[in-house]
């Protein structure tokens, strides 16, 4: 990963201060290669914090009754990456490969939203995001969250456990995976014209034990409000013990099935984003280290833990480990 580089606010995307010769010559090359890695486009350009009011949210039809009380037992004290930072760095490549998703998200229509749970399951579900979540008990939780690019950031996730929705539909015993889809919608989500060759839509995968663990979270806020567009509206999955991209945004579709799924990073380039990937400093990324991470807000760079400081509540899934 490329040094800490503090963009100033106003930062513009590097397509816009890459010579365009070289930022298409580097398209081809990483097209021949088969794809850009996770960060490969964004590898050499530095990362940055970017102040100011934090974006505005698409609260909508998901606004009531916040912000949610914060759970007993998450609420360890560390202090909270700067919101407006988190707001304005994200990864979404629906929207952009760069950082600055925010920027873009404003035709992205969050409601009315159709969400079907089902696949090997006794009661299958069709219905609408908020109602579902009218539905459920909303609590916050503060979580540290690591993305492969070796970024990170704490912030207090508003929703409540996926084990929850879980056992509304009842899997049948032959499910031993979830496979999680996200929108595509072409009309509101330029990235995805803009880059054919990703495998649309995004898509994700857990093993049931995973998707059953009290930490695994379906989220539908962050900082005491209903997620704002550029955090996957209205509804995504967190898995804190695993890298950024086994935590889907914008899902419209969580099916049960008895194989292990394959992901959309795994389809693109399987040795570097293999379907477990659980955050782990003594294995690097092949083309970085992911002994450290860089905190988004301070630029502070600290030591990663293994499974991202969840050893305890989570080793046991992994006794081979
Ligand atoms: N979900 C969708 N639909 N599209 C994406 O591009 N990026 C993933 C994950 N979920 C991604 C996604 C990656 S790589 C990371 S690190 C996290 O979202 C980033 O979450 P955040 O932007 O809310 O911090």
């Amino acid at each position: 990963m490329a040094s800490v580089i503090v963009r100033p606010a106003g930062w513009i995307p590097e397509r816009h201060v890459t010579p365009e010769s070289v930022f298409w010559n580097r398209r081809r090359v990483v097209k021949s290669l088969g794809l850009a890695g996770l960060s490969g486009l964004v590898a050499g350009v530095g990362v940055g914090r970017v102040g100011g009011a934090p974006a505005p949210s698409a609260a909508g039809p998901y606004a009531k009754g916040y912000p949610h009380a914060r759970a007993a037992g998450f609420d360890p004290g560390w202090s909270l990456t700067d919101e407006a930072v988190a707001s304005k760095y994200n990864n979404f490549y629906e929207f952009t490969l760069s950082k600055d998703v925010y920027k873009r998200v404003a035709k992205f229509e969050t409601a009315p939203w159709k969400l079907e749970v089902g696949g090997l399951v006794e009661s299958p579900l069709t219905l609408d995001a908020a109602e579902l979540i009218d539905g459920m008990a909303l609590e916050e939780r503060v979580y540290r969250f690591r993305c492969v690019e070796a970024w990170a950031m704490i912030v207090p996730w508003t929703g409540f456990p996926l084990a929850k929705l879980v056992e509304r539909v009842k899997p049948k015993p032959e499910a031993r995976f979830v496979r999680f889809v996200t929108a595509a919608k072409r009309d509101e989500m330029p990235g995805i014209a803009e880059n054919p060759e990703y495998p649309w839509p995004y898509f994700e995968g857990l093993r049931l034990d995973e998707a059953l663990h009290p930490l695994t979270m379906v989220v539908t806020g962050v900082y005491g409000k209903p997620l704002p567009r550029q955090f996957g509206a209205p509804i995504r999955v967190v898995v804190p013990w695993k890298y950024g991209y086994k935590s889907p945004k914008s899902i419209v579709k969580i099916e049960f099935v008895a194989n292990q799924p394959k992901t959309f990073w795994e389809t693109l380039i399987p040795r570097e984003y293999p379907f477990e990937s659980n955050v782990d400093p003594g294995v690097p990324h092949p083309r970085w280290s992911q002994a450290t991470e860089r905190m988004i807000d301070t630029g502070d760079r600290v030591k990663t833990k293994k499974y991202n400081g969840y050893a305890e509540q989570v080793a046991r899934l992994y006794p081979s480990a």
